[in-house]
């Protein structure tokens, strides 16, 4: 295979990768259109996506030759709109047009495309279903055709797998809305049985955050860390308030119904569809890496990245806001305390990279 040929292969390799590992449909319109110029040599490419009113809007826009890269959102004008509405009709198997042969120089105008312009116009589908439209443009006159033969078999591969993430990243997007209104209900009726819980998941999830950032969890995991932040202690919808609001110490009977909340909590989200895969972060959000914590008893590598820094931010906020059971302490005495416990109850690696979040930004004694 000829090097430049293979060259071609490799990048469409990545691109399909990076259509596989994208996060957020934003971020993936964002960066496709530019791999998508570099594998077709072409000089522009945009992305316009249709929303749930039938609109159409420019998500993504990349050229070489500006150069420009938008990564905005640009409602079409109508003009436009009518000619993606009828590449789009299911009735019409068009894989592509060519939009400097067959469009009127206003529609062209329409579109933003120049006289001495070569475009394609490639519709995006899931079935027969219309989702947007690939315009793909080569500045000025560089030959009669913009993209060699070999060239079509690429577009065509590029344009399904491109509509297929599309769809895939907006469905799982949905879900998550769908997601994010459980965790908020989850979290409202576990303020509404404990007083304390509402700032001290709030506080966790901040923390958690910030770690997860330190740590350069992917967009999906610090997600997933942060709702388990504000989830942690959803089990204890299933102790009792005699318990759950004792002012004195805990007997051990009491104590041993209150280190049933991981496992409930887990439950109670493995149900859940959507947040199933936080289940195990909450279970695990009281382990020690000694091995001397509950419900599990697991210790070192065996707890989670995500469980044992849900285990650090969760004794700092704890004792930082106090407990009926626990007086408030200060920062430094909050510090000291997990710096006394780091390689017993928490990983040292955690400790280290938790206190270097005070560096800076030093807080009130
Ligand atoms: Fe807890």
């Amino acid at each position: 295979m000829p090097p430049q040929v293979k060259e071609k292969w490799v990048s469409l390799s990545d691109l399909s990768h990076f259509l596989m590992g994208s996060d957020t449909p934003e971020d993936l319109v964002e960066n496709a259109s530019s791999y998508i110029v570099d594998i077709l040599e072409v000089d522009y490419c945009r992305i316009i996506l249709m929303d749930l009113n039938g609109r159409y809007y420019c998500k993504s826009e990349y050229s070489k030759t500006a150069p420009f890269h938008l990564n905005g959102t640009i409602l079409e004008p109508s003009v436009a709109e009518g000619i993606y509405s009828r590449l789009l009709d299911p009735d019409n198997h068009l894989r592509l047009l060519l939009a400097h042969e067959h469009l009127t120089p206003i529609e062209k105008a329409s579109l933003g495309i120049k006289e001495t312009e070569k475009s394609w116009i490639i519709p995006l589908k899931i079935e027969s279903r219309g989702i947007g439209v690939l315009i793909l443009g080569q500045k000025g006159s560089k030959g009669s055709q913009i993209l060699s033969e070999d060239s079509y078999y690429m577009v065509d591969l590029i344009s399904d797998q491109l509509s297929n993430a599309i769809h895939r990243a907006q469905m799982s997007d949905q879900l998550e809305s769908l997601s994010i209104e459980t965790v908020i209900a989850l979290s409202k009726t576990l303020e509404t049985r404990d007083l304390h819980s509402a700032s001290h998941s709030k506080l966790m999830a901040s923390l958690s955050e910030q770690m997860a950032n330190h740590y350069q969890f992917s967009v999906r995991e610090t997600r997933e860390l942060c709702w388990a932040a504000l989830l942690h202690d959803i089990g204890k919808i299933g102790v009792e308030d005699t318990i759950l609001k004792k002012t004195g110490p805990l007997t051990e009977e009491e104590w041993e119904v209150m280190k049933m909340h991981p496992e409930i909590g887990a439950q109670i989200v493995r149900g859940v569809s959507g947040l199933e895969s936080i289940a195990t972060l909450v279970l695990t959000h009281h382990e020690r890496v000694d091995g001397t914590g509950y419900p599990q008893g697991l210790s070192g590598d065996q707890i989670p990245l995500g469980g044992r820094i849900l285990a650090v931010v969760d004794a700092y906020s704890t004792m930082t806001e106090g407990r009926p059971y626990q007086a408030k302490r200060t920062h430094t005495e909050a510090i000291q305390e997990i710096i006394n416990n780091s390689g017993k109850a928490y990983d040292p690696d955690v400790v280290n990279l938790f206190l270097s979040l005070f560096n800076g930004n030093k807080k009130e004694q």
